[in-house]
Parts: C-alpha cells; structure tokens; sequence
C-alpha cells in the first residue's frame, strides 16, 4: 500500500485536483487498492469548506468527481502516516514542516521535481488559470505513478 498525501495552500483548488486526478488514474489502471490518496492544505483558512468551484467544474470536464471533499489543514501526525507528502509549489514545502517538523525520511515532494521540467504550479486561486493547471497536475501524477511502478513500491 502506498500512501500520498498531496498539499496546497487551501486545500480547495490545487491539492483536491491532485487527489481526485490520482484517485481516477490509479483506478483507470487497475492498481485502486495499492493506494490510499487524500489531500490537505498548510493553511486552516479554508478549513471544512468544499473544492473551489472553478477547481471542481475543470475536473469535471474531464469526468472527474471530488463530491463530498472537505478542506482540511495537515497536520503532525500525517508525516508518519503517509509515504509522500506531496507538495505543489515550494513555499507550500516550507509551510509544511512548519507543521510537520524536519522530514528525515525524505517524504516531502515537490510533484513536478518527478517531471522533466521541475518548477512549481501556480495557484489557480490566484492565476485563473484552471486548465492549465489539470494539464501540469496530471502530467505529474502521471510521472510520480511511473516513479513509484518503476521503484517497485506497490508491492512493499
Ligand atoms: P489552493 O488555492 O492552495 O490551490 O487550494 C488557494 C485557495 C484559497 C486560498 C489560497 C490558495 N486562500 O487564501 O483562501
């Protein structure tokens, strides 16, 4: 079992499409119960509230669902718990071990350091731009998917 935890500022926008673009790819592949997948934010300021709207309609343009998903902020006992905490952006890393404390195991990520082009996503909360961010988190699930196949974790 593979446990990720992915994580944005909010945890309305970004984080939630990591969560549900994974969710749907692990099951397209056939591997749904090698994977525990949730999402959290660093910050509580969006704490209970549901995927931003502009965040839920892009993913639903691609048939995905993230009905029923509720904000909700990281907290210490998550970094024993999952094997990837992964981050969107790199001052979403620095607020993370905030709460989480130094990362010995080297369980923080950044999702598109596993991409040919390492850089952050921006946020759409503030860019607008919604599409291209599916695009970047996809392309990124995808390759931490192959980075975790390829490493043989699915059978540890
Ligand atoms: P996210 O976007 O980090 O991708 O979920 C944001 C959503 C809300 C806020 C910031 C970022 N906010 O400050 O409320």
């Amino acid at each position: 079992m593979v446990k990720i935890i992915f994580v944005c500022l909010g945890n309305i926008c970004r984080s939630p499409m990591a969560e549900f673009i994974m969710k749907d790819m692990v099951k397209k592949s056939g591997l749904e119960s090698h994977f525990e997948i949730a999402s959290a934010a660093t910050s509580d300021e969006e704490h209970g509230n549901p995927v931003y709207p502009k965040a839920a309609e892009e993913l639903k343009k691609h048939k995905i669902s993230c009905e029923g998903k509720t904000a909700r902020q990281i907290q210490k006992s998550d970094y024993a718990y999952y094997d990837f905490i992964v981050v969107m952006e790199k001052s979403n890393e620095r607020d993370a071990r905030r709460i989480l404390g130094s990362d010995p195991q080297k369980k923080i990520v950044r999702l598109l350091d596993f991409s040919e082009k390492p850089q952050d996503i921006a946020d759409p909360w503030f860019t607008g731009k919604f599409s291209e961010v599916y695009k970047q988190i996809k392309s990124g699930c995808e390759d931490l998917l192959m980075y975790i196949v390829n490493e043989g974790l699915l059978y540890n």
